[in-house]
């Protein structure tokens, strides 16, 4: 039987990372994966997780099933955390996921039981798993133009042309915040004028929100997702926990599902459940409780909001600087975009031949489509990245 196998396509990242790993120069530079560190170079355990494990630890006294759901409090705090109050109780169906992609498997698995004609729109470009699980799935998809390589932002007028293709019904995903790989978001008028659009098209808005709290702030990165939310009869939200709590090895995530009212609600949440029980039966716990004794414990919260907001500052500094570094390298503002992008990536809208060249002339890893992870540089690599830029042309 095994023989019949086919090879799958290699990850791209996960092979950008072999590839530094062999990289014997020790001035060279990862800006390749997309996990957060510090200046050191580490990904350290959040105080708070730390202190979350202790308690769990100690007073812990089963580790027998929860519910197919996960433990519903933790289903609250994090509708708490993404959407506070915007929208009724009654009408969020919600489970716990292995991870944000986990919640993002089960929302397209739920589309395919709801709406199974439906086309699903990404925005061009996207996370690469976006694509490769609908892909695997047989999911019909199409793309909405995000990007301006010119202007390094979004393409605005692009994406609502394209968008005006959509057909009733159809899903779109959007980036709640820190849009993976480019960095580039919509400012909040433009989420205004994108909602009116989708909601004349009736189509379901399909949020992924991976990076609360790495942008602009733990509120200001909600306000998008809370705008939609308040919006749509219906909106599925796929919530990842591993970059705003430094869990990533947990896997844990939530998908909430917006229904019109609490019947519909009990249907979906039934669903959810169902579709955890084919897929894995019950989610990871470990995780899901270590976030719930966060947000529900108010010294513990605050200690993790401080120091996300550390991280969030850190990344913001390191943009600034190489911001400056490159507008004094090259007499022009043309690398401003990279203080305007929020999140931990920029994409630099270069070519995959210069993209090559930084790696092969300096040892300075990034994504073929010239995203780099603004997290992996530090005071040190900063003048090295800039100067490497200059010289390979960009
Ligand atoms: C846009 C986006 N969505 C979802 C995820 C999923 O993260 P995880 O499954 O590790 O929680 C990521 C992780 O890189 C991401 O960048």
């Amino acid at each position: 039987m095994l023989e019949h196998l086919s090879e799958q396509p290699k990850d791209k990242i996960l092979a950008l990372m072999a590839a530094y790993r062999e990289d014997p120069r020790d001035t060279k530079v990862d800006l390749g994966v997309g996990v957060y560190k510090d200046a050191s170079g580490n990904t350290p355990v959040m105080r708070a997780v730390k202190e979350a494990e202790r308690r769990l630890v100690k007073e812990q006294t089963s580790k027998a099933y929860t519910g197919l759901a996960g433990d519903p409090a933790f289903s609250n705090a994090m509708i708490d955390l993404v959407l506070d109050d915007t929208v009724a109780r009654n009408r969020i169906a919600a489970v716990a996921t292995p991870g944000g992609t986990g919640a993002i498997r089960q929302a397209l698995e739920l589309i395919k039981l709801a709406a199974p004609k439906a086309t699903v729109w990404l925005s061009d470009p996207t996370w690469p798993n976006h694509p490769s699980i609908l892909k695997y799935l047989g999911m019909k998809t199409r793309s909405y133009r995000y990007f301006n390589n010119e202007t390094r932002s979004v393409d605005y007028i692009g994406m609502l042309t394209d968008l005006a293709a959509v057909m009733p019904g159809d899903i779109v995903l959007l980036h709640g915040c820190c849009h993976n790989p480019t960095g580039a978001n919509l400012t909040l008028p433009q989420w205004d004028g994108l909602i009116k659009l989708l909601q004349e098209r009736s189509v379901t808005p399909f949020i992924d929100i991976a990076y609360q709290g790495f942008g602009d702030g733990l509120e200001k990165d909600a306000a998008a997702t809370r705008k939609v939310a308040a919006a749509f009869d219906n909106v599925l939200i796929a919530a990842s926990c591993s970059k705003n709590f430094g869990i990533y090895r947990e896997r844990t995530g939530v998908l909430m599902a917006i229904a019109k009212n609490e019947s519909v609600r009990d249907v979906a949440q039934q669903n959810l459940a169902f579709l955890n029980r084919q897929n894995f039966s019950f989610p990871p716990d470990h995780g899901a409780r270590i976030v719930t004794t966060i947000l529900t414990d108010p010294e513990l919260r605050a200690d993790w909001e401080a120091e996300l907001e550390e991280v969030r500052l850190s990344m913001l500094d390191l943009r600034t600087q190489l911001a400056g570094e490159l507008r004094r390298l090259s007499n022009s503002d043309r690398f401003d975009f990279l203080a305007e992008h929020r999140g931990m990536f920029s994409r630099l809208g270069t070519s995959p031949e210069k993209v090559e060249k930084l790696r092969a002339d300096h040892g300075i890893y990034m994504v073929g489509d010239s995203r780099m992870n603004i997290a992996g540089l530090n005071a040190d690599t900063i003048p090295v990245l800039a100067q490497a830029i200059i010289d390979a042309g960009i």
